[in-house]
Order: C-alpha cells, then structure tokens, then sequence
C-alpha cells in the first residue's frame, strides 16, 4: 500500500467540500442552520420518547406540538413569504409550498391524535405513528430543499439578490417579533 495517492484524495475531498456550502448566501446559511437545529431536536425527542412513561410522554408531544407550530411554522413562513417568491424568476416553487401544507396537515393531525390519546381515546401507538410521519416528511422536505432548491437559489441570484432577500427575511424577523411582543403587552398570546 502507498501513501502518496491517499493523501492525494483527501486533498479533493477537501477542495470539494470547502466549495459547496462555505460560499452559500446568508439566507441559505440560515435556513440550512435551522434544518441543522430541527434534525437534531427531532432525533432527541424521538430516543426520549423510547423510554419514557405516559406523564413523561405527554410532556414532550406538548413540546413537540409547541414547536411545530412555533419555530417549524416561523420557518416555513420565511420560505413562503420571502425565499421561495425570490426564487420563483429562476425555478418553480410550486411544490414546496404543497409540500409546506402537506406537513401542516398532518401536524394537525397528530396534535388531533395527542388530544384524543390525552382523552384515552387512542392507543400511545397512534399518535407515534402519526408523529412518524411528521419527522419522515420534514427530514425529506429538508434533504430537497438542500439538494434542488437551495443550490438553484445560489446559481441564480446575483449578489444583490441575495443580499436583498437576507435583508427581507430580517425585516420579517423583526415584524414577527413585534407582533408578538404586542400579543404578549396585550395578554392576547393564544397559542
Ligand atoms: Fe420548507
Ligand atoms: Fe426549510
């Protein structure tokens, strides 16, 4: 065995790496990071809830429920509402947003399940199941997104675009904040 060809594929590797994801645009950055935060959530939860008894369980699809439609709601709302409507010139979109409300239909179907299994009305195996599905169809709707649509997005767009559509997402951050500040002075949150 020789040592020099080894090194010399490392060598690619590294090229190759350091030309992909290091020179996204920040939007991207953003979403790729919280795709990043979601996955690692989702696998915790999912090795928690193995070994847990029914009042630990009720806890944590409580907080699974809080943040689905929290901080994955927020993030496909910045998708909707900015990213997707600057890439529609370049690439259709169409199918993410389907895909956006395909997985709000079946987290309203698994907050249905978490409801009616609270009531002891459904066994615990049913609300996992439709918990399942939820994680299955985020993971692959995450895994496209960086595969096609993000990489369309950074061919396209020229650096004012991606500098505009950063500066969009923030002012949408920033609205989104103040109008649950407001919700909050008013004693109004209903989530
Ligand atoms: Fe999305
Ligand atoms: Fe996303």
């Amino acid at each position: 065995m020789t040592f020099s060809p080894f090194n010399e594929r490392e060598d690619m590797l590294h090229t190759e790496e350091s030309e992909s994801t290091s020179e996204w645009s920040p939007a991207t950055l953003h979403l790729v990071d919280e795709h990043e935060r979601f996955r690692a959530k989702m696998a915790e939860w999912q090795k928690v809830l193995k070994d847990s008894d029914d009042e630990e369980r009720r806890r944590i699809l409580r907080d699974i429920a809080a943040f689905l439609d929290g901080e994955v709601e927020l993030h496909a709302r910045k998708e909707d509402e900015v990213y997707f409507p600057a890439l529609e010139p370049y690439h259709a979109t169409l199918l993410m947003y389907e895909a956006h409300d395909l997985i709000r239909n079946e987290v309203a179907s698994f907050k249905e399940a978490l409801a009616a299994w609270e009531r002891g009305e459904l066994p615990f195996g049913k609300v996992q199941a439709s918990l399942e599905r939820v994680f299955t169809l985020l993971h692959d709707h995450f895994g496209e997104e960086e595969l096609v649509y993000f990489p369309a997005a950074e061919r396209n767009w020229s650096e004012a675009e991606k500098a505009e559509v950063w500066e969009k997402m923030q002012a949408f951050l920033r609205d989104e904040s103040e109008t649950q500040d407001t919700q909050n002075q008013q004693g109004g949150a209903e989530r």
